[in-house]
């Protein structure tokens, strides 16, 4: 069903003293809040000893990467019957660190899609637009050709259950959000892309928005009527500004008001 979730992405960061005490941090914070999906994405190394931290608690165990072979000769690779193993369900693909640092293909990224989808796990699909793009008007363009690699190969029904997020490439780590109309446009823009395919697939697909989501910004862009959460970058890393983005997302919309 589709409902606010607010997913703290960790990127590169974290030690064993730094799971630890966020966690412990964030499970103070959100004690009592609800309608409001949480879940946080450490590095593959902490999944261990970040789902032992979360035990007992609403905050669900994700990650930011998968690769598309099962087992095998694939040195340095983690697969997803390995994150499933460790208790991973929210599983991060197509993240533009890793489309323009790692080369990484839409058609890469679809297969991904595919691995987690037969896992079992969610595939928190990001997409989104480079300042160039942006300023070429090729917003809707690319996002359309982002999600046209898993609609176009594994139909809409793929759709059912998962996550995506538009994170535009130039309000990541910047501090220059979206405003809340140009993200509520691109998000209605996506919806009704996978809608044209098929309707009630569209209105369950939680789509977060992400790009320097902070605890100002967070309420005016949940605000909007197509934007379902968040996937959180810097400010994830703290525990009360984390927690006041999930109050007010929380806030913005039970999941009721929701079809
Ligand atoms: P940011 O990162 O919140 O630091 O901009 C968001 C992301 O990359 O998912």
């Amino acid at each position: 069903m589709r409902h606010p979730l607010v997913m703290g992405n960790w990127k590169l960061n974290g030690n064993k003293q730094m799971v630890n005490e966020l966690i412990a941090g964030l499970r103070t914070e959100l004690s009592g809040v609800d309608g409001c999906g949480v879940a946080i994405a450490p590095p593959v190394m902490y999944l261990d000893q970040a789902k032992h931290a979360i035990s007992g608690s609403h905050i669900v165990l994700g990650t930011q990467n998968v690769d598309v072979n099962l087992f095998g000769a694939f040195t340095g690779e983690v697969s997803a019957d390995m994150l499933k193993d460790l208790g991973a369900e929210y599983i991060i693909i197509g993240h533009s660190e890793r489309r323009i640092y790692h080369a990484e293909s839409d058609e890469l990224i679809a297969k991904k899609f595919a691995v987690l989808k037969a896992a079992g796990l969610t595939p928190v699909l990001c997409i989104g637009e480079t300042e160039a793009e942006n300023e070429a008007g090729k917003t809707e363009e690319v996002c359309a050709r982002q999600i046209n690699a898993v609609l176009n190969s594994q139909g809409a029904d793929a759709f059912n259950g998962v996550v995506v997020a538009y994170e535009p490439v130039w309000a990541i780590g910047t501090g220059k959000s979206a405003t809340p109309a140009q993200a509520q446009a691109v998000h209605n823009f996506i919806r009704n892309h996978i809608a044209k395919k098929d309707a009630a697939v569209a209105a369950q697909v939680i789509i977060q928005y992400g790009g320097s989501v902070n605890d100002k910004n967070a309420a005016e862009l949940f605000a909007q009527p197509d934007i379902d959460g968040a996937l959180v970058g810097g400010a994830s890393l703290k525990a009360d500004a984390f927690a006041v983005i999930v109050k007010a997302a929380a806030a913005a919309k039970k999941p009721d008001d929701l079809s």
